[in-house]
């Protein structure tokens, strides 16, 4: 049986991705929005990749016999100034859904919930390879600069994306 404390803590994370899965959604409907169908398309596989964390901790705390209790998911932003910016706010989205994890690792070692602490391992590993996915896509963004020749292979390679 899992503890309450782990329980509460990880039926706000499976908030916290679903929320991720949201965000990500809005960024690809502002992407379609304004014609760059590739970025539109990794940001789409991106939330579903989201939402198939969420599925992972749903899964721990019914195998652990808790109640996964789905809390109201906040609207994302919908608009943003440019391609970079929305991908400058991933980067510190995925910031913050690492420190989350991080405190999450935290709690389990303090309440000996070995379990949950392993199931969580993942998730840390996971956190550095998104956070450095979005930050390689910003720094080539940086280097593209005002190129629209560079804006377009960019949004073609990250369109090739499964
Ligand atoms: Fe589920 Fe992008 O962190």
């Amino acid at each position: 049986m899992i503890g309450q404390k782990i329980l509460d803590a990880l039926n706000n994370q499976i908030n916290e991705e679903l929320f991720s899965a949201y965000l990500y959604l809005s960024m690809a409907t502002y992407f379609h929005g304004e014609g760059w169908e590739g970025m539109a398309k990794w940001m789409e596989n991106q939330a579903k990749e989201e939402d198939e964390h969420a599925m992972k901790i749903y899964k721990h705390i019914v195998d652990r016999g808790g109640r996964v209790l789905l809390k109201p998911i906040k609207q994302p932003k919908t608009e943003w100034a440019s391609p970079l910016e929305a991908f400058q706010d991933s980067v510190k989205h995925e910031e913050y859904i690492t420190s989350r994890i991080h405190d999450l690792v935290k709690l389990s070692g303090e309440e000996k919930d070995y379990a949950t602490h392993i199931m969580l391992h993942w998730f840390v590993t996971e956190q550095v390879e998104e956070e450095a996915q979005v930050n390689e896509i910003v720094q080539k963004f940086e280097r593209i600069g005002d190129s629209g020749n560079g804006m377009l292979m960019l949004d073609f390679h990250l369109g090739k994306r499964e």
